[in-house]
């Protein structure tokens, strides 16, 4: 049987690689629509709790990964040679950025490494993990080529961005449109036959670069737009006028606007990080990208401003930062998902340190986390720990929060996501 024949009847075994918040979903996705999926991860653990039939990413509900690894439709490994037994691989590893702030494509090569091993002809790979146009072209290929199979006719490749929001309870895989380019035109169309078994909508486009900018210009479209509205909030702080009042305001038209909020800052794992990947390629080109450099620039300086209005809104109390407990609500760069990483919340927490103040958080979905070797412990909420505090900053706006009660027991509020605006009180300040 053919390849686009073991897709249509579900035949086509499907290994991923890189099994953390794109890799699980895909896969339970993958085995959702019936096809046999093996996760490959180099951490065991994430490998044992699959197997045990646990997720550990919260979209992820336990009783899909159980089933699926009932059913026998689901399994982890460590082992990459279960790569050979796969007809469909997809790349689901990260792609940080260095310490220079350079692209950190190693995961992708490592992985690619791992496949060029085991590649035989009829195999189709895809890359899912973010990063700048031209990899999947100039990286992936010439390495899967050595193994002298020629892509188009005896290897597919091609590039699908990944667009999971998580958290997101309307668009999941299945109804969020697949952007899909491969490096020939049979390699987007099997691959394009492939995620329409399970995505209702696939976006076919003439090249795997078109794809890899695609999936950029997404999210540097946020990371400019989420820059814009905190430079006017700024200058509406100096103003004295309401930011909020006026995106609400803004809203109101019905065509050519799209209303963006301002908050503490950027986070996650890819708006601070994706546009940079771009950056970076386009100096090849000779060309400077100045609008991803300037957002970053204004994205970046924001937390350093909540921290002054926190100094500002405790001065007013007659108080310093030194010496004051600041207890920070939300720790997670988005409400009601515990992902950390690049959280806006842990520079100000370090910086609000730094200056002398006693921090402390809460954060439901989020226990424990480690800031410049201090280790912090998510604290309750009552009305006792609240009006202990000298001051309590709205980071991250969970909705499983007692707001009402933060606005009768607390001494001072700072609120960096307009959460607290139907309460009144001169001791609420927002930015
Ligand atoms: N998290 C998101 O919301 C999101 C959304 C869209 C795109 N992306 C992109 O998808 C990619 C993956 O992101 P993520 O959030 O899933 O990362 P993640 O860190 O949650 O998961 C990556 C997984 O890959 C594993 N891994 C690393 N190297 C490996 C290797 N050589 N072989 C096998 N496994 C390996 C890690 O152990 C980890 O479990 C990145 O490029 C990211 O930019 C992420």
């Amino acid at each position: 049987m053919s390849l686009a024949e073991r897709i249509i009847s579900r035949d086509a075994r499907v290994g991923i690689i890189g099994m953390g918040y794109v890799g699980l979903p895909l896969a339970v996705a993958v085995a959702g629509a019936g096809f046999r999926v093996t996760g490959i991860d180099v951490d065991k653990a994430k490998v044992s709790s699959i197997n045990e039939g646990r997720s550990y990413i919260p979209d992820i509900d336990s009783t899909l990964v159980d089933s699926a690894v009932k059913d026998g439709l689901f399994e982890a490994t460590a082992e990459f040679s279960v790569l050979k037994e796969m007809d469909i691989i997809s790349i689901c590893v990260p792609t940080p950025l260095s310490e220079m702030h350079e692209p950190d494509i190693s995961y992708i090569r490592a992985a690619t490494n791992e496949i060029a091993k085991y590649l035989r002809p009829g195999q189709m790979v895809i890359l899912e993990s973010t990063t700048y146009p031209g990899t999947t072209d100039e990286v992936i290929l010439p390495i899967l080529e050595e193994s002298g199979l020629t892509v188009g006719e005896g290897f597919y490749l091609g590039f699908s961005p990944e667009r999971v929001d998580p958290g997101n309870k309307n668009f999941g895989i299945g109804n969020t449109p697949k952007v899909v380019g491969g490096v020939t035109g049979a390699c987007t169309d099997l691959a394009s036959s492939f995620y329409s078994q399970f995505v209702r909508m696939v976006v076919p486009v003439s090249s795997t670069k078109a794809a890899e900018m695609t999936k950029l210009l997404e999210n540097i479209f946020r990371c400019v737009n989420i820059a814009l509205v905190n430079e006017l909030m700024l200058l509406c702080d100096r103003m004295d006028i309401d930011i909020w009042e006026v995106v609400e305001a803004a809203s109101s038209k019905p065509f050519g606007f799209m209303p963006f909020f301002p908050g503490p800052g950027l986070g996650g794992h890819c708006i601070p990080i994706d546009p940079f990947y771009l950056s970076w390629k386009a100096r090849q080109y000779d060309f400077h990208t100045e609008f991803i450099e300037l957002a970053g620039k204004m994205n970046e300086s924001i937390p350093y401003y909540v921290v002054t209005k926190i100094g500002d809104a405790l001065n007013s109390h007659e108080k310093s930062i030194k010496g004051s407990n600041v207890l920070i609500l939300g720790l997670a760069y988005k409400k009601d998902i515990g992902d950390t990483r690049e959280s806006p919340a842990i520079k100000i927490i370090s910086l609000l340190e730094k200056k002398g103040a006693n921090v402390s958080y809460h954060d439901p979905f989020a226990e424990r986390v480690i800031i410049e070797t201090k280790t912090y412990a998510s604290v309750e909420l009552t009305p006792d720990s609240v009006s202990a505090s000298d001051c309590v900053v709205v980071v991250t706006d969970h909705t499983d929060v007692d707001y009402e009660m933060i606005a009768d027991s607390a001494r001072l509020v700072v609120d960096t996501r307009n959460r607290m605006k139907h309460f009144a009180g001169n001791h609420i300040v927002h930015i």
